[in-house]
Order: structure tokens, then C-alpha cells, then sequence
């Protein structure tokens, strides 16, 4: 590893073929970046076949994922800033965390959770805003061997309550309140409303955030800062089999509610760190931006975990990319001259609304790296990224990956060849084959079903709570290999072009939401008969969110009851949730056996009205005509 960059481009291909040909070898050798207490001896032991199902890694290693992330940086880093946090609003003060403040204040975290009661396996629940204590709190949980289960702050009361239920968390961890482009968000009160909901709460623990006033029920509620005074800044890290699991991350499926992504210990903590080096070509003490929320799986792996296993700097910002001005993003790049930023596309579009002057109004010299994450990047916000924010310096890292692989998998190294909208080649130890729709094999150019041929370090190991669902939703379809949900094409050198999902999941705004999911919702509502949603190209978004509604006998369609009706999805799930666009259908499309068919839903939202193929097949075609004649544009 010498050179302009962590991993000499030229030498990228001959690497991924020993970690292809010689897994043992190369993961053996990899897993000494990490601490161990007990080093492994063994790497992978896996299995996709069903009658012998199982995935393990390093599985005869112990370690402490929260000593890998500060402990042993103490000797050589102590005083380097570990988090420096951007607040919300430009006006008040950013706050740095060095390695050795870092470690006393997870510490002083964790012994607070063990007066609470909590230990080794059990579920915390954390629900919190981006502020440095949100990572403390992921790392106190990692220290004690507690499993965590992270829930994005703009998810409601109810889908709190859900995923609270579903993991069996006795402890939540929350704020009073978060800020947000220059907003408050009420995450006491959501707490106090899941609470209602989901009985089995016994203890909130408040972090004081903004220093609202906030109800505390007395025998229940807990103030961070109270409960902290006097408590001892060292905690001993408890000693982990490599296979414990870390966390739990719910995470939206075509089908049913939310699962629980459940992740390892050691395995996971290799990927992460591992991507996070080789991929972003990391130097210590040099800044390092993940603009992403700590409550989805970019947060856990690539602001926290990866980062603080490497000895980062690790920037956290608590606000929106568009408030108080458009050139924010830049300006925070600027003001603590960030090296390596790593964002989403929808944010990209949003901003290149606002033309190069926000932009170019900034310097962004320190900048040297650009990562990509969450959706397919158009080739129009690729170079944009790479012309006016990188000025034509910095690679673009456009990285596929899921919740389910805790890290990158096909993603470009710096140095390579890069085509704008391609994911380019698989990481080490990836193994990636398209297939069709009968499961064949598809070779040299193709596009087709994406699915990994082999385990790797950072694969998920289960469902929370439901042992055979992981191995029904990713390796039923097409056995002996892990199906990604995604439809991909491979052009003549070999690069991977990701062409979106192919089932009933969509993606906005880079966050990922179960159409089952919204249609749940919506018939929850009292006028609503029946509905059925779709996704469909939205410029910022990516995918917006197209939802025909079928109303009960006797409710009059309106603009206020589809207000109405967004209000409710807003509330049911979250404001990611809100439809962009509700129709009213007095019926919908579906076969004589009764199955809506989507393929047609989805062709009017996407406004292709010509083209919507055999309807013969339908129990009504006229319905078709209907829909198409009052399509929401
Ligand atoms: C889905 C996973 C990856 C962490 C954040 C989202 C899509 C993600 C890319 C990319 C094209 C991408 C896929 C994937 N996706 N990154 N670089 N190019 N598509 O994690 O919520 O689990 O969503 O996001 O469709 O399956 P997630």
C-alpha cells in the first residue's frame, strides 16, 4: 500500500482476484486491522444452500467493537478530534470530541446504562437527533454488548412503537428535542406517544438537547445529564464473540413490515472500516464528511463505525443541506476544510437547482474525494458533482451497497477509470453475477437480476425475531447466492450499472420505502377502501411516491381529503413517507383472480399511457380507461 492512493489502482484487479481465489488468506490477513482479545483463526464458514443454511465469520475471535473505535486510538490519538459537530445553525458554535474525551464520555454512557439495568443482549432502542451524543450512545450499547436499534428521528410515534415491539426494548434512548433547517423535532413528545402504544417501555433515557420544556413521568423518565453526574469516566469493554450481534436496523422489504437487519460484531466492523479506507483513501488526522443521518445504515457504517475504527475525524452535521442558504454544504466543507465528502444524489439535484453560484460563492480547495450513496446518480448530477463542486480534482466514489451488506460493494477506488452513473467494479471479496429471470447465469454484457455469489464479512446474519424470513426474502428466488432486490446491467469492461430495484420496494429521496408499507397506512384510514402505490421518476427525488385510492361507498373525493390523506401517511409513518401524488380510482386494474396488476399502475404514473401493453387479461379493462383519463400530473 504505497503510492498516490491507498491501494495503487493498478493493483486493484490483481487484489480482488487473491480475495476471489484465496478467502481464507486474504480475510485472515485483513482482520488484523481490528483489536482482538482472542485473534480468529478461521475466516468464513458459510453456507446459501437451504438444508445447511448459515453465515459466519471470524467466528472463534472475541473483540469489543467500541474498544476497536477508541481505546486504541488512545495511545497514539488521544487528543485528535474523533467527532467535530456542525450544529443546525451556523451561528452557534460547532463542538470537537478528541479520541480521550470521546472514550470517557461513551464510558461514562455505558455505566449509566448498566444503573438502568441494561447488559450484554439486550435491545436499546435509540431514537435520537445528529448530535455527538447520538454516536455515544451507539458506542455505549457496543461497550456493554446491549444491541442497538437505531430509529430514524422522522419516523412517528407509531412506527417507533412498531419497531420498539418487534425487538422487545425495554430502553429508549431519545432528546427532547431535535433541531432541523432551523426546526424543532419532538422527539420526547413521539416518545411519550409510542410509549402509549407499545407497553413494554420501562425506561426513557433524555439526552437534553435544545432545553425544552419536556413532560418527564417520574418512575419511567430519566435525564442523561442527572443521571450522569458522578459517574465514572471508565468502563470495562465487555469481550464479544466476533458472531454477537452489534445491531439491529429496520429496514423496508417488498412485503410485511419493516425487518430488523440484523448485523455481526467483528465481521461487520472489518467491512466497514475496511470500505472506509481503501474506498474514501483515508489519512488520518484529515476530515471526513458523511452528510448522512445517523438512523440509516450510511450513518452507523460511515460516520460512526467505520471512521472512528480508523482513527478519523469524523464530521457530524445536525442540519439539512439547503438552510439557512443553499450554499451550506459548502460552507461547512470550507469552515473545517473537509477532505472527503460523501453524500447522497438527491441532495445533489435538490442543490443543483440553485445553479454554480452557491457553489462557486465557496472554495472548497480541501476537498480531494467525492462519494456517491443511496440511488443511482444520473449522469447530469455526476458531472456536476465532479465539474463545479470538485473543479475536475476529486474522484467520484459512486457506491452501491444495502442495510443488508453493511458496507460498500461495488464502488470505484480512487485512481480508476470512472464512467458517470456506473457503480464501476465489485470491492474485494465480492462476487456479483447478473442473472435472468429463470436464474441463468448471464455472461460479458447483460442486464439482469443482481445477486453476490458468495458470503463477505459485512452480510447481514439474520432477521430480528424471525429465523426463516432472511433466508425466504434473499435466497429463495434464486438459490445458492444472496438476491439484492436490484436490476443491474454489465458493459463491455466489466462495470456495473445499477439500474434500480426490481420488486416492490422504491427509493426517495435515497431512503428506502415498502409500497406495501404506504398502502398499510392509507387503508388505515377511515374513508379509504382500497390502494394501491406505485413509485415513479421525481427530479429531486429520485422516485416520488404515486398512490391510487380507492374510497369507501359514499365519501366524496376531494383536495382537502387528499390533503387529508397525506396528513395521515405523514403520521402513520413519517413525513418520508407523504405521497407526491394521490389519485382517486373508482377501481383498480386487476387480473380475474384478483391481484392488482402494477406493471400498469406503474406505466400511467410514470405518464406512459401509450405503451401500457396487454390489458386483456384484466377482470375490468375499462377501469383502465378511467385511470388514465384522470392520471395526476
Ligand atoms: C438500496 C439500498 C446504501 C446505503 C443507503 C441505502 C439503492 C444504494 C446505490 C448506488 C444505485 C443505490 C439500491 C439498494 N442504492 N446505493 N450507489 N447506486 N443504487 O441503503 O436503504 O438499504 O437501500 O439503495 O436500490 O438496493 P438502503
Amino acid at each position: 500500500m504505497s503510492g498516490q492512493w491507498t491501494i495503487d489502482p493498478a493493483e486493484r484487479a490483481a487484489l480482488h482476484a487473491r480475495s476471489l481465489a484465496d478467502p481464507d488468506g486474504f480475510w485472515l490477513e485483513q482482520a488484523r486491522r481490528l483489536d482482538w482479545i482472542t485473534p480468529p483463526r478461521t475466516a468464513g464458514d458459510w453456507s446459501f444452500a437451504e438444508e445447511d443454511f448459515h453465515v459466519r465469520w471470524f467466528a472463534d475471535g472475541t473483540l469489543n467493537v467500541a474498544a476497536n473505535c477508541l481505546d486504541r486510538h488512545l495511545a497514539t490519538r488521544a487528543d485528535q478530534t474523533a467527532i467535530l459537530w456542525e450544529p443546525d445553525d451556523p451561528a452557534h458554535a460547532p463542538r470537537r470530541l478528541s479520541y480521550a474525551e470521546l472514550h470517557a464520555e461513551t464510558c461514562r454512557f455505558a455505566n449509566v446504562l448498566k444503573g438502568l439495568g441494561a447488559g450484554k443482549g439486550d435491545r436499546i432502542t435509540i431514537y435520537m437527533p445528529m448530535i455527538p451524543e447520538a454516536a455515544v450512545a451507539l458506542l455505549a450499547c457496543a461497550r456493554i454488548g446491549a444491541i442497538h436499534s437505531v430509529v430514524f428521528g422522522g419516523f412517528s410515534a407509531d412506527a417507533l412503537a412498531g419497531r420498539m415491539a418487534d425487538c422487545g426494548s425495554t430502553l429508549l434512548i431519545t432528546a427532547d428535542e431535535g433541531r432541523r433547517g432551523g426546526k424543532r423535532v419532538p422527539l420526547k413528545t413521539c416518545a411519550d406517544e409510542a410509549a402509549q402504544i407499545y407497553d413494554g417501555l420501562k425506561t426513557i433515557l433524555v439526552v437534553r438537547a435544545t432545553g425544552a420544556e419536556v413532560p418527564m413521568q417520574p418512575g419511567r423518565d430519566v435525564w442523561y445529564d442527572e443521571a450522569v453526574a458522578g459517574v465514572a469516566a471508565e468502563c470495562p469493554a465487555e469481550p464479544m464473540a466476533a458472531e454477537d450481534p452489534l445491531f439491529i436496523l429496520y429496514t423496508s422489504g417488498s412485503t410485511g413490515k419493516p425487518k430488523g437487519v440484523l448485523h455481526s460484531s467483528a465481521g461487520y466492523l472489518l467491512w466497514a472500516a475496511l470500505t472506509h479506507q481503501v474506498v474514501f483513501d483515508h489519512r488520518p488526522p484529515e476530515t471526513y464528511w458523511c452528510a448522512a443521518d445517523i438512523g440509516w445504515v450510511t450513518g452507523h457504517s460511515y460516520i460512526v463505525y467505520g471512521p472512528l475504527a480508523n482513527g478519523a475525524t469524523t464530521l457530524m452535521f445536525e442540519g439539512v443541506p439547503n438552510w439557512p442558504t443553499p450554499s451550506r454544504i459548502w460552507e461547512v466543507v470550507d469552515r473545517h476544510q473537509v477532505s472527503i465528502l460523501y453524500t447522497a444524489p438527491t441532495a445533489l439535484r435538490a442543490l443543483m437547482k440553485e445553479g454554480d453560484g452557491p457553489v462557486r460563492a465557496t472554495s472548497r480547495a480541501s476537498l480531494r474525494l467525492l462519494g456517491s450513496v443511496g440511488e443511482p446518480i444520473n449522469p447530469e448530477a455526476w458531472r456536476w458533482y465532479h465539474d463545479v463542486v470538485g473543479e475536475g480534482r476529486c474522484p467520484i466514489l459512486d457506491t452501491w451497497w444495502q442495510t443488508e451488506t453493511g458496507g460498500h460493494m461495488i464502488t470505484p477506488l480512487p485512481g480508476m477509470p470512472l464512467k458517470p452513473g456506473s457503480a464501476t467494479l465489485p470491492f474485494f471479496g465480492v462476487e456479483p453475477r447478473l442473472l435472468d429471470g429463470e436464474g441463468r447465469t448471464l455472461t460479458g454484457e447483460a442486464e439482469g437480476n443482481l445477486v453476490i455469489a458468495r458470503s463477505w464479512p459485512g452480510q447481514m446474519r439474520g432477521v430480528w425475531g424471525d429465523e426463516t424470513r432472511f433466508f425466504e426474502t434473499y435466497f429463495r428466488t434464486f438459490p445458492g447466492v444472496y438476491t439484492t432486490g436490484d436490476g443491474a446491467r454489465r458493459d463491455a469492461d466489466g462495470y456495473y450499472w445499477i439500474t434500480g430495484r426490481v420488486d416492490d420496494v422504491i427509493n426517495v429521496s435515497g431512503h428506502r420505502m415498502g409500497t406495501a408499507e404506504v398502502e398499510s397506512a392509507l387503508v388505515l384510514h377511515e374513508s379509504v377502501a382500497e390502494a394501491a402505490v406505485v413509485g415513479f421518476p421525481h427530479d429531486v427525488k429520485g422516485q416520488g411516491i404515486y398512490a391510487y385510492v380507492t374510497l369507501n361507498a359514499g365519501v366524496e373525493a376531494s383536495d382537502a381529503l387528499r390533503r387529508g390523506l397525506r396528513d395521515w401517511v405523514r403520521h402513520e409513518i413519517g413525513p418520508i413517507a407523504t405521497p407526491d401524488a394521490i389519485q382517486f380510482a373508482p377501481g383498480l386494474p386487476k387480473t380475474r383472480s384478483g391481484k392488482i396488476m402494477r406493471r400498469i399502475l406503474r406505466k400511467i404514473a410514470e405518464g406512459e399511457t401509450g405503451g401500457l401493453g396487454d390489458v386483456s387479461t384484466l377482470a375490468d379493462p375499462a377501469v383502465v380507461e378511467d385511470l388514465v383519463a384522470n392520471r395526476v400530473g
